[in-house]
């Protein structure tokens, strides 16, 4: 194992299948930075012995996947706004005097795959957020500095959506319901961009939606990728939205900005993805 090299690594449970070592290791090629990229298995409750451990081995910083994300946030020392706003972390930075900085790529990395990769305006665009947990928490900052025209969270449970909207409406037009709110359902104009952010569709399900809610020219974006079957881009399909995107775009792009955060250094995403896809 390299001591002196640029370490880095991505860290989870289970961590096997993750995709950033690969992107990671073509970033690194293309921008000609000299750095290893790693797997890391934590045990659930070792995050906080992995992460020191690989601290002391030389490491420089990491990226965080589930299920450690909030225990990341809890961990770091210091934390930009995103993460603060996210309470996750999914990229450290070990500082030379000792402290983890924190920071969260995952809603710039939407956020950046839908307006760079699928050309998408958020300006004055009416949104429908499905989910409220972290993934959808994580999504709300980086949306929302978009000045989309509203953002509809509607959740199962109707009290998580109802306190992500009460934190979130400081910043742009934020509301809260239920798969049966007569909003979701029969919605005026139709919803320009929908993002399932639930994690339905590894259940093979997806939330109950109602047909013909997708405005012209609509987006369906599903945060989860690389599933045999996915039933609500399936919908999507059957709806007929103009744009379907799973999330490797997105992972891709939250990769770019973790890199940048190390290095200083944006990576070019397009052949990166491109040779993914
Ligand atoms: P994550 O951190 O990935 O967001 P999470 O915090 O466990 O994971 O949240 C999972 C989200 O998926 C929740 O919004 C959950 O709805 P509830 O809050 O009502 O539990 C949603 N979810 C999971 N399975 C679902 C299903 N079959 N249909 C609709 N929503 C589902």
């Amino acid at each position: 194992m390299p001591t002196s090299l640029n370490r880095y690594a991505v860290i989870g449970n289970p961590v096997e299948h993750s995709l950033s070592p690969q992107i990671q290791r073509m970033f690194a090629e293309q921008t000609g930075i000299a750095m290893t990229y790693e797997k890391c298995h934590a045990e659930l409750d070792k995050f906080t012995e992995a992460v020191q451990q690989f601290r002391k081995q030389g490491g420089k910083g990491m990226n965080i996947t589930l299920p450690f994300k909030e225990q990341a946030f809890e961990l770091a020392d210091i934390l930009s706004p995103r993460a603060e706003l996210a309470r996750a972390v999914n990229v450290f930075l070990f500082t030379e005097n000792g402290k983890i900085l924190g920071d969260n790529t995952d809603g710039f990395g939407l956020v950046r795959d839908l307006q760079h990769n699928h050309h998408c305006v958020l300006e004055d665009k009416a949104i429908l957020l499905l989910g409220a947990g972290g993934s959808a928490r994580g999504c709300l900052g980086p949306l929302l500095d978009e000045y989309p025209r509203e953002i509809i969270i509607a959740n199962r449970t109707l009290k998580k959506a109802q306190a992500l909207a009460d934190e979130f409406q400081r910043f742009g037009s934020v509301r809260a319901c239920g798969y049966d709110d007569e909003y979701v359902l029969d919605p005026e104009d139709g919803f320009d961009l929908i993002i399932n952010t639930t994690s339905a569709s590894i259940q093979g399900e997806m939330p109950p939606l109602a047909n013909h809610i997708i405005a012209d020219g609509g987006i369906c974006y599903d945060l989860m990728y690389g599933l045999s079957e996915n039933p609500f881009l399936d919908w999507a399909d059957s709806e007929s939205a103009d744009i379907i995107a799973d999330g490797l775009g997105m992972l891709v792009e939250q990769a770019a900005e973790s890199f940048h955060v190390w290095h200083g250094i944006r990576p070019d995403t397009g052949s990166v993805l491109a040779g993914l896809r």
